[in-house]
């Protein structure tokens, strides 16, 4: 099969797609999926590089979310509630490529409303984002919520989900085409440049001097936004897309009261596993029901082959919403989109 295989560590740009892959073993608890689109994921980029925290021995293939439809003609675990041909989404090491051997337990039915490339983001950058909102920072409908990196994978369902539950946005991007797009499809409330100096007061003025209550964060830059919090703020710490770890003065925190917060969605599986069904149900409650609209997928669809290209893209902030890869069309779907 087809997969994009990393054999040494290294930027993952100047990879090409190894045809010949041997398909995925498949385990006694595990499911055979075809898959059809999968999500771009900045850790992506760092995981070929050896710079992130899961690091699979060479040679390995990488990608984690994808959507799909499970293989026919392969086993399937006693009281697995598929069948082959189901829609599924889920997430597993290895998702680029043509097929992926995954835990029954990693994967869900794929709403009908959805097409593969809306269900290939959600398994990781949602529960991501609701969990980190309402599990992490307690948010409250009526607050203001700052999002930075908002036009981004996690940043995009962040504004989705915080105005579904009922908070003010205010969506920080790098560029007007960026705020445009959040402003668009995210419904943000108002938007700020923050590559602009200063961008701190026009949060101030929007929220009438009080500050934000929760600032979500994947950028790495929570110093920055804590001039804008209000007192008793949360601040979550979501990820470092702008390549640094940050370090916060503690100052601050002790000053306006504040509580930073982190959220590292891939510890729930090995920590608190029980807790993972809640948080799909609840943001898949809000998709079903119409309440959040679809995920919003960037424009241009990468096949395998191109897919360097892709992660290129959003390491180079070109890309907004979910970076997708199209690893195999279906013409159904289309009608959809
Ligand atoms: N904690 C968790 O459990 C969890 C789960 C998933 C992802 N994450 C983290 O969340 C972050 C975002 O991931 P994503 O996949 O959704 O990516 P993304 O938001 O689609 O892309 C990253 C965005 O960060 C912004 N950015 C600011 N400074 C940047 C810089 N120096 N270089 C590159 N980008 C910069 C860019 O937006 P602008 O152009 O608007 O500045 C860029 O589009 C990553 O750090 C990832 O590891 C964390």
């Amino acid at each position: 099969m087809k997969a994009f295989v990393i054999r040494e560590l290294g930027h993952p740009s100047n990879i090409t797609v190894t045809a010949d892959w041997p398909e995925p073993k498949l385990g006694k608890t595990q499911i055979m999926v075809d898959v059809y689109s999968a999500g771009l994921n900045f850790y992506d980029i760092l995981q070929a590089q050896g710079r992130y925290q899961v690091k699979p021995p060479l040679p390995f293939v990488l990608g984690s979310e994808f959507a799909g439809k499970v293989s026919h003609g392969f086993s399937l675990p006693a009281g697995c509630p598929f069948k082959a041909g189901d829609r599924v989404f889920g997430a597993t090491a290895g998702s680029y490529a043509e097929k992926v051997a995954v835990e029954v337990s990693a994967v869900l039915p794929l709403p009908d409303t959805l097409t593969f490339d809306q269900g290939a983001g959600l398994y990781v950058t949602w529960p991501t984002s609701y969990e980190a909102l309402v599990g992490r920072a307690n948010l409250q409908a009526g607050e203001w919520v700052l999002v930075t990196a908002a036009a981004g994978g996690v940043g995009l369902a962040a504004v989705q989900l915080a105005k579904a539950l009922g908070a003010k946005v205010i969506a920080a991007a790098g560029s007007q085409n960026k705020l445009d797009i959040v402003k668009k499809y995210g419904g943000a409330d108002y938007t700020v440049n923050y590559t602009k100096p200063g961008w701190q007061k026009e949060v101030l003025e929007i929220t009438k001097g009080k500050g934000v209550d929760v600032i979500y964060d994947p950028v790495g830059m929570i110093t920055d936004c804590l001039k804008c919090i209000a007192w008793k703020g949360r601040a979550i710490v979501v990820g470092f897309a702008a390549g640094t770890v940050e370090k916060v003065p503690m100052n601050l925190v002790l000053l306006k009261n504040i509580s930073l917060v982190g959220i590292f969605w891939g510890g729930y599986s090995v920590r608190e596993p029980g807790h993972i069904p809640s948080v799909h149900k609840a943001f898949l409650d809000l998709l079903i029901s119409g309440r959040v609209s679809p995920p919003v997928v960037y424009q241009e669809r990468f096949t395998l082959d191109k897919l360097s290209d892709g992660l290129k893209a959003l390491e180079g902030r070109q890309t907004w919403g979910k970076a997708v890869v199209r690893v195999k069309d279906e013409p159904a779907e289309k009608a959809k989109l």
